[in-house]
C-alpha cells in the first residue's frame, strides 16, 4: 500500500460520529443536523431540466478539457462578476467534477516530491488541502487564522525559509468556518510573495457566491492578479464550485482558472487521471452559470436565516454576521467536544466541535474552544436549533 495513506488523519465526520456514540439524543425531539456543510435548498429547476432534456449525451466519451461552450460560459461569468478581461477559455479555464477533487489533483500535479516539499494551509482549514499534501508527499505548514487577526492568513504567517521550500499554499476565501473574506489588497501581498518565492497560489472560492451585502460581493485571487501587475495569472489558480452557488452538490461541478500553463499541465494530469465531467453535467453547468436569478434568490434565503438565528444566539454566544458562506463559528463557553456532545444529548442538534477543523501546529489548535453550525437547514429547523442552543447555553450559564 501507499504509506503516505497513513498519514490521512479520520475526516471530522467520523470524530464525530466516535464523539457521540454512547449518546441518545431525545426521542421526542426530531434531530437538526448544523455540523455538515451540505446545501439543501432546492437546485434551480430549469439547471435540472437541461440535464434531464440532455441523456442522449451519454452515449459519448467527454474530453478532460470539457466543451469549448462550458469554457466560454466560466469565461464570461468571470469577466462579468469580477469585472476581469474574460479569461482565454481555451487556455485559462478548465471544468472539474466540484472543487474537492480539484484541489486535490492539483497538488498531485504540481509538487515535486523530490524537492523536500513543503505545502501551506490556513488552520482551521478544508480536510481535503492536508490531505492532498501527505499524498503528494509533501510535509504541511500551517497559517493559524485567530479571532485577533479576523480569522484571516497573511504572508508573513510563513517563515521565509518555509517560503523557500513551499511549493503550494492554499487559501480559502471566503473561508471555511469563519466566512472571513480576504481583500484584493490581502489576496495582491500574496499573489507578490508568491511570485518572488515561486510558489503556486490556490485559492478556494467555493463560497463567492454566498455573501451578506449585496453590494459588496468578495473579490478573488484573479482580481487580485490585476492589482499585483500579473495579468496572466502566473502561478495563481482560483477553485469555483456551484454546489454552494446554485446548490448543485450532486452535479459535481466547478472550474479551475488561472495560469494557463499550470492549465495544461493539470489537464495532462487529469487525462490520466480519467475525470472529465459527464457531457450531460457539462450543458447544465452551463445553464447554471448564465444564470445569476436563482443566485440571488439562494443568497436572500442565506440572509434570512442569518438574520433570524442571530436574533436568538447572537448577544448569548458573541456573534455578529459574518460577510460571507453559510457558517457560524462562535465560542463556546465551555470545552468544544463538550458543548457538541451535550447539545445533540440533550437538544438533538449536531454541530461540529471546532478543533476537529485545526491541527496543533505549536500554539495550540485554533479551532479548538468553537463550534462550526452550517445554517443549511430550512429557516424554520434554524430557528428551532438556535432556540436549542439557547437553552443549553441558558443552563450552561446557571
Ligand atoms: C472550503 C471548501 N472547499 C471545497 C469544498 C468542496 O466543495 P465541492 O467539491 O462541492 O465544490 C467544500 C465543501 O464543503 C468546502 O467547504
Amino acid at each position: 500500500m501507499n504509506p503516505d495513506l497513513e498519514r490521512l488523519q479520520p475526516y471530522p465526520f467520523e470524530r464525530l460520529r466516535e464523539l457521540f456514540a454512547d449518546l441518545a439524543p431525545p426521542a421526542d425531539r426530531r434531530p437538526i443536523a448544523l455540523s455538515v456543510g451540505e446545501p439543501q435548498h432546492a437546485p434551480p429547476a430549469a439547471v435540472c431540466e437541461v440535464l434531464a432534456g440532455s441523456l442522449d449525451r451519454l452515449a459519448r466519451y467527454p474530453a478532460t478539457r470539457g466543451e469549448l461552450a462550458l469554457r466560454e460560459a466560466v469565461a464570461d461569468w468571470l469577466a462579468a462578476r469580477h469585472g476581469l478581461p474574460p479569461p482565454d477559455p481555451e487556455r485559462e479555464v478548465l471544468p472539474v467534477n466540484g472543487t474537492r477533487e480539484a484541489l486535490f489533483a492539483i497538488a498531485q500535479a504540481c509538487v515535486d516530491r523530490s524537492r523536500g516539499a513543503l505545502v501551506a494551509t490556513p488552520n482551521p482549514f478544508y480536510q481535503i488541502y492536508e490531505g492532498a499534501a501527505f499524498l503528494a508527499g509533501a510535509e504541511v505548514r500551517f497559517m493559524d487564522l485567530t479571532a485577533e487577526r479576523g480569522f484571516l492568513p497573511a504572508p508573513d504567517d510563513l517563515a521565509p525559509e518555509d517560503w523557500e521550500r513551499c511549493q503550494l499554499l492554499y487559501l480559502c476565501t471566503p473561508g471555511n468556518p469563519s466566512g472571513a473574506v480576504l481583500s484584493r489588497e490581502q489576496l495582491a501581498a500574496f499573489v507578490e510573495r508568491a511570485l518572488a518565492h515561486d510558489v503556486v497560489l490556490v485559492s478556494d472560492e467555493c463560497y463567492s457566491e454566498l455573501y451578506a451585502d449585496e453590494d459588496a460581493p468578495p473579490p478573488g485571487l484573479l482580481d487580485a492578479c490585476h492589482l499585483a501587475g500579473n495579468p496572466g495569472y502566473r502561478n495563481c489558480l482560483s477553485f469555483h464550485s456551484l454546489s454552494k452557488r446554485s446548490n448543485l452538490p450532486g452535479l459535481r461541478s466547478g472550474f479551475v482558472a488561472g495560469d494557463a500553463a499550470l492549465i495544461e499541465a493539470f489537464t495532462r494530469y487529469r487525462t490520466y487521471h480519467g475525470c472529465a465531467m459527464p457531457p450531460h453535467h457539462q450543458l447544465a453547468s452551463i445553464a447554471a452559470w448564465r444564470d445569476e436569478d436563482h443566485v440571488r434568490d439562494n443568497r436572500e434565503r442565506y440572509r434570512g436565516k442569518f438574520r433570524a438565528v442571530l436574533e436568538l444566539l447572537g448577544e448569548p454566544l458573541g456573534l455578529s454576521l459574518p460577510p460571507a458562506g453559510f457558517y457560524l463559528w462562535p465560542e463556546t463557553p465551555i470545552d468544544d467536544r463538550e458543548f457538541a456532545r451535550r447539545l445533540y444529548d440533550e437538544e438533538g442538534v449536531t454541530v461540529l466541535p471546532g478543533r476537529y477543523l485545526g491541527r496543533d501546529a505549536g500554539a495550540g489548535n485554533p479551532g479548538a474552544g468553537r463550534v462550526r453550525m452550517a445554517l443549511v437547514a430550512e429557516l424554520e429547523d434554524c430557528i428551532e436549533a438556535a432556540t436549542r442552543i439557547r437553552s443549553l447555553l441558558g443552563r450552561l450559564a446557571c
